[in-house]
């Protein structure tokens, strides 16, 4: 009997508490975002404290040119494999586009969601102070919230494109008011993305629940990043911000090649990647034919 832990019975599962107490003992949350069951095992078994099933997805995994037109649907399917992968980090659904701004209760629904069907632990949404109304809602639902603000990619036509917020004094002080909004409504956490460090770090020390930082320096209390960026799997579009650690597009394209010239120069299968018959079987098979052939 192997005395191996089964999977999905091991690490105690990152909580929000967990992450609050980070903040509070000073430790950086690492988050990433993973789509798929492979992938969150991966990144799991790394220790990762939170993962986040963004509505990235759409992008990188997807294939469309924005997080747009993103679906509920799309969502939970891509939840549901993540979650089957993972047993330690604290599991964030990203809400999608429309799947929170057009009343509350829907928002709730939809968010519930995330829990009931994609098994996460958590949800995220996009935007400040008009969202605080449906963070509150979806809190007193008992579904912890993330809340997102700076550059945040659903409103990518409203904002003229994917560029840094909270450059002015003005706009800093719009995000800190935003950030203070959120946390008051019941977010356990906020991600700052494309916002000056300084501005990152001011908020951050302001609020009492921890931020993860995308292109917002390290002054945040965690950091996230799109999986597929910090792998080399995304070919359109690498933000400044990003840390390539892998290449693995370019490992997949050299080793499809390699099967590609090996069956084409009949090197693949070999034989140890063959099956075979028994020679007993194989005579039976042969007479028989010879007896009774099939037309
Ligand atoms: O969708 C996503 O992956 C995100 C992160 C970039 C924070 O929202």
């Amino acid at each position: 009997m192997s005395l191996a832990k089964p999977f999905n019975k091991v690490d105690k599962r990152v909580s929000v508490t967990t992450l609050q107490q980070k903040k509070e003992k000073g430790e950086s949350i690492v988050a990433l975002t993973a789509y798929d069951y492979p992938t969150a095992i991966a990144v799991d078994t790394a220790g990762i404290d939170l993962i986040l099933v963004g509505d990235s997805l759409g992008m990188v995994v997807l294939g469309y040119d924005t997080t747009i037109p993103v679906t509920m649907n799309e969502m939970v399917h891509h939840c549901k494999a993540v979650a089957r992968g993972t047993n330690r980090a604290f599991l964030v659904g990203d809400m999608p586009f429309l799947s929170y701004q057009v009343d509350m209760a829907e928002a709730v629904r939809n968010a519930g969601r995330f829990l009931a069907e994609g098994g996460m632990s958590g949800v995220k949404l996009e935007g400040g102070r008009e969202m605080a109304a449906s963070v509150r809602g979806i809190v007193r639902a008992g579904i912890p919230v993330m809340g997102h603000i700076g550059l945040t990619p659903q409103s990518v036509h409203q904002l003229g494109g994917y560029q840094a917020q909270g450059r002015t004094a003005l706009a800093a002080r719009e995000l800190l008011l935003d950030a203070l909004a959120l946390e008051k409504s019941g977010c356990f956490s906020i991600v700052l993305e494309s916002v000056p460090a300084q501005v990152a770090q001011l908020i951050s020390e302001r609020l009492l629940v921890p931020t993860i930082g995308i292109g917002a320096g390290l002054g945040c209390d965690g950091q996230v990043l799109v999986s597929h960026d910090l792998l080399g799997m995304y070919d359109r579009f690498t933000p400044r911000f990003v840390k390539q650690y892998a290449d693995l597009r370019g490992q997949i394209v050299k080793a499809v090649e390699r099967y590609s010239a090996d069956v084409r120069q009949h090197k693949f299968p070999a034989s140890e990647h063959t099956l075979s018959i028994a020679d007993s079987e194989w005579k039976l098979l042969l007479e028989g034919l010879d007896s009774d052939p099939i037309q």
